[in-house]
């Protein structure tokens, strides 16, 4: 499975998946992306989304207008579990949190994760089911080390700065900003359990941090309900 990010608007990232000749855009609201399909030899397939706000649909009429390709609706696919492209399985799972239909794409080594979990942070919850979303980062969690992430905005240096002041002390911070380049913004799931506060709130540095600001931290859901709550 191969992958290209594409950026557009202020600070949007959209994606070509392609296995053979078959691709799929998700989040394809950068308007190169067909052109790239087409000098690449491709041939766009599919056109789906990672949740349906209107930053990550605003491609799909344009690329299904312009090239015939299906447009599948990304509820229905985390519904079925998975798609196959050029002979390929990728799985779709539901990722409820940020939005209620919000879902990850999950091929080879690669994550596409949409708003769910950015590159050290995750969305906010609109949904306001914070429960659906600890599940849904708990099960992020149980993916292999080397899983890359491919999130759905480049929020790395405000990403950054939050981790910052959760755990000033925490090293790793610098690491993960000297290998930040905005022309291929992504992340393994190793370095998100280094500095990523939301994969971290079991953490004694980030419950200590939670305790200062007199949030309750005794159980799991507590920690991961404090976090998200603060300002
Ligand atoms: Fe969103």
């Amino acid at each position: 499975m191969h992958i290209r990010q594409f950026r557009y608007g202020s600070d949007n990232l959209g994606y070509l998946l392609w296995e053979g000749n078959q691709a799929l855009a998700i989040d394809g609201g950068a308007p190169e992306i067909l052109a790239f399909a087409e000098s690449a030899g491709l041939v766009l397939a599919f056109v789906s989304n990672t949740h349906g706000h209107a930053d990550h649909t605003s491609g799909n009429k344009r690329l299904v207008g312009d090239s015939g390709a299906r447009y599948l609706d990304h509820r229905d696919l985390s519904a079925r579990g998975s798609l196959e492209l050029g002979g390929t399985v990728i799985r779709v799972y539901p990722a409820p949190g940020h939005t209620e239909d919000s879902v990850v794409f999950h091929a080879g080594s690669f994550l596409v994760t949409g708003d769910a979990l950015f590159n050290g942070t995750v969305g906010n919850c609109f949904s306001g089911d914070l429960d659906a979303f600890l599940r849904t980062i708990r099960f992020l969690m149980t993916l292999p080390d080397h899983t890359v992430v491919y999130a759905g905005h480049d929020y790395v240096k405000a990403s950054m700065a939050f981790a910052r002041i959760v755990e000033p002390d925490n090293p790793e911070i610098d690491r993960f900003l000297s290998g930040y380049d905005p022309k291929h913004v992504r992340s393994t799931l190793a370095e998100e359990r280094r500095v990523n506060p939301y994969f971290r709130f079991n953490e004694e540095s980030v419950v200590s941090f939670l305790k200062k600001t007199g949030s309750p931290v005794g159980t799991e859901t507590e920690r991961w309900k404090s976090l998200m709550g603060v300002e």
